[in-house]
């Protein structure tokens, strides 16, 4: 049985700002954002004061939301992107804020003092852990406790974030339950796809299941039991380049419930259908969690055009040709924002590649995410109508914004070229993807 409110729940909470103000601004016909994050009992300023900043609006109030999921699921315009807040021992209460002048919103109550199941770490997904220790073989990679470089390791920054969680407004997300979740997944297949970010999202959920895991198989493309193991082009790529297949993993769950992973950088419609040919036919109880984007920036110096519009044509071709033909759920996980602190606050091949560029230290606030990604999705949706009805938004782009710290780069991984990874997070963070991912799924 599935019911629909927690879904609604956590995107509106998503989505309503009552009491963090933050600015639109327009630049190129782009919205940009800055964000404020309420951390520590102060009031912390996660906006990335930049190049056009000036010309910001202040928005005291998001316009009237009619709803997130379910027939309104894309009616989201743009001014409505909002922060989460991210609350962490000793969060200033909604009354302090607002003495401090901080905006009430209109929209309907419920925020009210905090939740106590928000202020007791106990619903951290599994706190302050360490992955070597306490992950199984099978969700070991992208480790932050184990920083590349001594140097690197920083046991209070760690502590501090993470220690901060994840607290939508209005109501508050289930409490993480290895048992509920493998309960929900009886007889039913997660099917991954998508790139190194949707394999990190895996190795937190593989994190998160040991309990109730019988096995796992996890290993980079190269050594899986796959028959697909030809060449695919990208879209707009010459002849010669090839999508990079990157990891691979099964996971059985003690009540027979699998996980199965396949990740790849771009899109391409023969791998896609090689990939999903060798998992038997999909029904109505698979559910497909797919994501592509790191890999379609909105610029490179290596490509004639903006990979963004390859991103685009993908998009589309995925959603419209496969996805929406198929009987099982999608979730299409909303992209994940980058904090490479360039001028367009995104990573570019651009910045990299101009001579005296120098080496990024580290990861710095985002006031322009990659959210532009999103508005292709949503318009590709609304174009697709009914038929893809089957495909939801699982938004994790609000509440991972403002976690700029939790970054690799932050933590040493990366960091040995010269230009810090700023794009993939720590399990603090990618832990409540998979609350979300819990909450719609299975409530
Ligand atoms: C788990 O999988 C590995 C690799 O496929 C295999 O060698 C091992 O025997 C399996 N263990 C169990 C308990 O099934
Ligand atoms: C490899 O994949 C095939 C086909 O899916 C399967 O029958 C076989 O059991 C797998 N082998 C291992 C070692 O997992
Ligand atoms: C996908 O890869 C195949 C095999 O390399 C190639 O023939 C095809 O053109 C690619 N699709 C796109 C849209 O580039």
């Amino acid at each position: 049985m599935r019911r629909r409110a927690p879904l609604s729940c956590v995107a509106l909470l998503l989505l309503l700002v009552p009491l963090i103000g933050f600015g639109g601004l327009r630049q190129q016909g782009t919205a940009q954002r800055r964000t404020r994050i309420l951390m520590g009992g102060a009031m912390a300023a996660g906006g990335m004061s930049q190049a056009g900043a000036a010309g910001h609006k202040q928005y005291s109030q998001v316009a009237d939301y009619a709803g997130y999921d379910g027939g309104a699921t894309f009616d989201q315009p743009e001014t409505l992107h909002s922060a989460a807040r991210i609350v962490s021992e000793g969060a200033v209460s909604i009354e302090k804020a607002l003495k401090a002048g901080h905006k009430k919103s209109k929209l309907p109550p419920g925020g009210g003092p905090p939740k106590p199941l928000c202020r007791n770490y106990g619903q951290l997904p599994k706190g302050i852990y360490n992955q070597a220790s306490e992950c199984p073989a099978w969700g070991q990679d992208f480790n932050c406790i184990e920083g590349e470089r001594p140097e690197d390791r920083n046991p209070e920054l760690i502590e501090q974030e993470y220690r901060k969680i994840f607290r939508p407004h209005e109501c508050d997300l289930p409490k993480w339950d290895p048992y509920g979740f493998e309960k929900c997944l009886k007889g039913r297949r997660i099917i991954f796809i998508g790139d190194s970010l949707t394999w990190q999202m895996y190795n937190s959920l593989a994190c998160l299941l040991a309990p109730v895991t019988a096995n796992g198989t996890a290993v980079t493309w190269d050594k899986a039991n796959t028959t697909v193991t030809g060449d695919y082009k990208g879209r707009e790529w010459p002849e010669s380049r090839h999508i990079l297949k990157q990891y691979w993993a099964d996971v059985k769950l003690k009540n027979g419930g699998e996980i199965l992973v396949r990740c790849f950088g771009r899109y391409n419609a023969s791998l896609w259908d090689d990939v999903f040919a060798e998992m038997g036919p999909l029904t109505d109880r698979d559910v497909i969690i797919a994501n592509f984007g790191a890999w379609y920036p909105r610029f490179n110096f290596n490509e004639p055009r903006a990979p963004f519009e390859a991103f685009k044509a993908d998009v589309k071709d995925l959603f419209v040709d496969k996805l929406s033909k198929y009987p099982a759920q999608t979730f299409w996980r909303s992209n994940s924002p980058t904090h490479f602190g360039g001028a367009t606050g995104t990573f570019t091949a651009v910045e990299e590649g101009l001579p005296g560029v120098p080496a990024r230290p580290k990861c710095e606030p985002a006031a322009v995410g990659e959210f532009w990604f999103r508005e292709h999705v949503v318009s590709v949706l609304k174009e697709c109508g009914a038929a893809c009805a089957k495909i939801r938004l699982m938004p994790i782009f609000d509440m991972t914004l403002a976690r700029y710290e939790s970054h690799h780069g932050t933590f040493g991984r990366g960091k040995d070229t010269g230009f810090t990874d700023c794009r993939h997070y720590c399990v603090n963070v990618v832990d409540w993807w998979n609350i979300v991912l819990y909450s719609i799924m299975c409530f």
